[in-house]
C-alpha cells in the first residue's frame, strides 16, 4: 500500500517515522509520500492561495496548484484522494476496514483556509471527518486516519496487539486490565484474575467488556454482535441495576 499526503506543512509528518507506521515501513507494508504543495506555486512568493470570489475573510486554496500536485503523483485509477474536512463522512472503524484494503491512498490536508470548491467537486473521490469539533488543519486527522488504516494492513502490527485490540472490531469496548503488584494503596485486582481458571477469566473478560458498553457507549451495543449468553448477560445486569435504582 502506499500513501501520499499532499501539505502546506510537511515537517507535520514526523509521526509517520514513529513506533507501528515506522515499523510497517521497514516490513514493506506501506510507503509513504509528503509533498509541500508549494513547490507547484510558480511565482517568487511560493504563493497558492488568493482572494475568495465574492469577498469576505480569509483565503481560497488555488485549484490548479492543487491539480498540478496531484498530476505529479501519476495516480493509478483506482486511487482514493481523500480530503479532510468537517464537512466530510465521519471516519470510523467500518470506514478504516474499508480503506485498508486500497492499494493507493491520497490525503489532500487544507490548512486555516479553504479548498476552491472545485477541488472537491473534481479532483477528490472521499470527503472525510474525525469528528465534530474545529481542527486547524487537515494534518493530524489524516496522520489519525492514517494509523487506523495501516494498523489493519497484515503484518503492520505484532500478534498481542492485534489480539488486544479486536475488541473494537467485535464492537464492544475493552474490558479492564490489571498487573502487578496484586496489591497496591489497597486497591486490589479482581479475584477471578488471580484464581488461574482461564474459562472464568474469559466470562469475565467478555462480561465487564458488554457491561462498559452498556453504560458507555450503548449506541455500539445496539450493532454489535451478541451471542445469546451475552443478551442474558445483559438482561440479568438491566434487572440489577433497575432494582438498585429503586431502592
Ligand atoms: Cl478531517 N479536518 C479539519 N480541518 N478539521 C476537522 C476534521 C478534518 N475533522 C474534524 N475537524
Amino acid at each position: 500500500m502506499h500513501i501520499d499526503f499532499l501539505t502546506l506543512f510537511p515537517e507535520m509528518f514526523g509521526y509517520l517515522d514513529m513506533s507501528i507506521l515506522k515499523r510497517a515501513q521497514a516490513a514493506g507494508v506501506v510507503s509513504f509520500g509528503v509533498h509541500d504543495m508549494r513547490d507547484q506555486a510558480t511565482n517568487r512568493h511560493r504563493t497558492v492561495d488568493d482572494r475568495p470570489f465574492g469577498g469576505g475573510v480569509g483565503m481560497v486554496l488555488k485549484p490548479d496548484i492543487v491539480k498540478k500536485a496531484l498530476d505529479e503523483l501519476a495516480l493509478p485509477p483506482n486511487a482514493r484522494v481523500l480530503v479532510t474536512t468537517p464537512q466530510g463522512r465521519v471516519f470510523d472503524q467500518p470506514f478504516a476496514k474499508e480503506l485498508a484494503h486500497a492499494e493507493h491512498l491520497v490525503f489532500l490536508c487544507g490548512h486555516y483556509e479553504a479548498f476552491d470548491e472545485r477541488v472537491h467537486d473534481h479532483l477528490v473521490t472521499d470527503e472525510v471527518s474525525i469528528g465534530d469539533y474545529v481542527l486547524t488543519g487537515g494534518e493530524l486527522p489524516a496522520l489519525v486516519m492514517t494509523d487506523a488504516i495501516v494498523r489493519l494492513r497484515p503484518g503492520a502490527v505484532g500478534k498481542e496487539a492485534s489480539a488486544h485490540e479486536d475488541s473494537f472490531y467485535h464492537g464492544l469496548l475493552d474490558y479492564p486490565h490489571y498487573t502487578r503488584p496484586a496489591e497496591f494503596e489497597g486497591w486490589d485486582v479482581p479475584g477471578v484474575l488471580m484464581g488461574g481458571n482461564h474459562a472464568d477469566v474469559e466470562t469475565w473478560r467478555r462480561q465487564e467488556a458488554l457491561k462498559r458498553t452498556y453504560l458507555r457507549r450503548p449506541d455500539l451495543l445496539a450493532i454489535a454482535d451478541l451471542t445469546n449468553q451475552d443478551r442474558a448477560y445483559l438482561a440479568a445486569l438491566q434487572r440489577e441495576l433497575a432494582q438498585k435504582g429503586r431502592s
